[in-house]
């Protein structure tokens, strides 16, 4: 089994014993009952492990190539159990464009419990080597990072703390294991949010951290259990179906953002647009080399700044004004306002004229047609 979309249909998913079940079963059950005490089948209490859980963690691992997954409550659950491998005066190094509620656990969180902390801009190792200290042990990466969609060279600052002995953590969320394998590019923590394009239907929330490390992962699956943000089966059921289509709809997603981006980047009302597969992009020849393809997510300004912004995301029809990304329907917000409000005032505050894309797998003309209308420019119809 080693084609990407086989594994995603079928790793860790085996027809049911039981009952021959081709879907495997929501185990909606809080206790498994023991034959003697400590006799059982592998599972005594559904924190510790749940086999719907099991599934999707053997599926999820299958696809990041790591060794052992663990799941999650939410993508900040697997944050916040992979900052607790740091200790008391340990220091981290975070991207200053972090997803706005890592930033906010390791400031608010996790700073307050002894963890020193720098902000830096990844996408230079100069830039990583002038926030190192003796007492760095782990840096933060999110390429393409939310919401300015910059891209870190993966390999580079992964042999960068590795030298040094440092750990290298991904957060994977926006590229997926179908466009991106931080392992095999020598990080040791992969983390996602699989709330977004793993799940990928907007229905459910949900986390995973994947690593090779034995010693690692033990130390997870304890704090899996000890801290208990474990997601329910029913959630696990939820993500591990969308899973099984993410190839077809990261091709689409891809696509669609490739067609968005050729007709915003022709505007006149747009000012600037984001998108890593733009040849101007900074981290373009980075993400071609480490990426499938760019991604479904799009950022850009437009050239009547913050406010019509504000009033841009509040025209759009079909294009849903939300919070998160990466489910089939598109959905459009202004992180400075929305998202990323957490991060006002701080080194990683995002600015206010900035508009974020999830781009969908609708009919791509129907999505242009809704960004042109919102825009407000003169469409092709009534042109005639
Ligand atoms: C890049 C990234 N990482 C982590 C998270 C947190 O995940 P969750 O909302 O599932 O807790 C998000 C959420 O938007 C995100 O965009």
């Amino acid at each position: 089994m080693t084609g990407f979309e086989t594994r995603a249909i079928h790793a860790g998913q085996p027809a049911d014993p039981q009952t021959g079940a081709v879907m495997v079963p929501i185990y909606q059950t809080s206790t498994f009952a023991q034959d003697g005490i400590g006799r059982h089948k592998g599972y005594e209490y559904a924190r510790t492990g749940n086999p719907t859980r099991t599934a999707l963690e053997a599926c999820l691992a299958s696809l990041e190539g790591a060794a052992f997954g663990f799941c999650f409550a939410s993508g900040m659950a697997a944050e916040d159990a992979v900052l607790r491998l740091l200790g008391p005066g340990d220091h981290v190094v975070i991207p200053t464009d972090a997803y706005g509620g890592t930033w906010r656990l390791v400031d608010k969180v996790h700073a307050p419990a002894g963890l020193a902390y720098d902000c830096a801009d990844l996408t230079s190792l100069d830039h990583l080597a002038a926030a190192w200290t003796p007492a760095t042990k782990m840096v933060w990466i999110e390429t393409p990072s939310n919401p300015l969609l910059s891209i870190v060279d993966i390999a580079a600052v992964a042999s960068f703390a590795a030298e040094r002995g440092a750990r290298t953590v991904v957060d994977n969320t926006f590229a997926t294991p179908y466009l991106q394998r931080p392992l095999s590019l020598g990080a040791d923590v992969v983390i996602h949010s699989t709330t977004k394009y793993l799940g990928g239907h907007s229905d459910v929330v949900g986390g995973f951290a994947g690593v090779n490390d034995g010693g690692l992962a033990e130390r997870l699956g304890f704090l899996q259990n000890a801290a208990g943000a474990v997601p329910g089966p029913m959630d696990c059921f939820l993500t591990m179906r969308g899973l099984k289509t993410l190839g077809v709809r990261m091709d689409r997603h891809c696509a669609n953002a490739a067609a968005v981006v050729e007709f915003l980047a022709a505007q006149p009302a747009v000012a600037s647009v984001l998108w890593p597969g733009l040849p101007g992009h900074r981290g373009h020849a980075v993400a071609a080399r480490q990426m499938r393809h760019f991604g479904g997510m799009v950022s850009f300004t437009l050239a009547g700044g913050a406010e019509a912004a504000a009033g841009f995301v509040e025209r759009t029809q079909l294009i849903t004004l939300a919070e998160s990304l990466g489910g089939v329907e598109s959905l459009i917000e202004v992180p400075a306002l929305m998202t990323h409000l957490s991060v006002a005032g701080s080194t990683n505050e995002v600015a206010p004229g900035l508009v974020r894309l999830s781009v969908g797998i609708e009919t791509v003309d129907d999505i242009i047609d809704d960004l042109r209308q919102a825009l407000g420019a003169v469409t092709a119809t009534t042109a005639h």
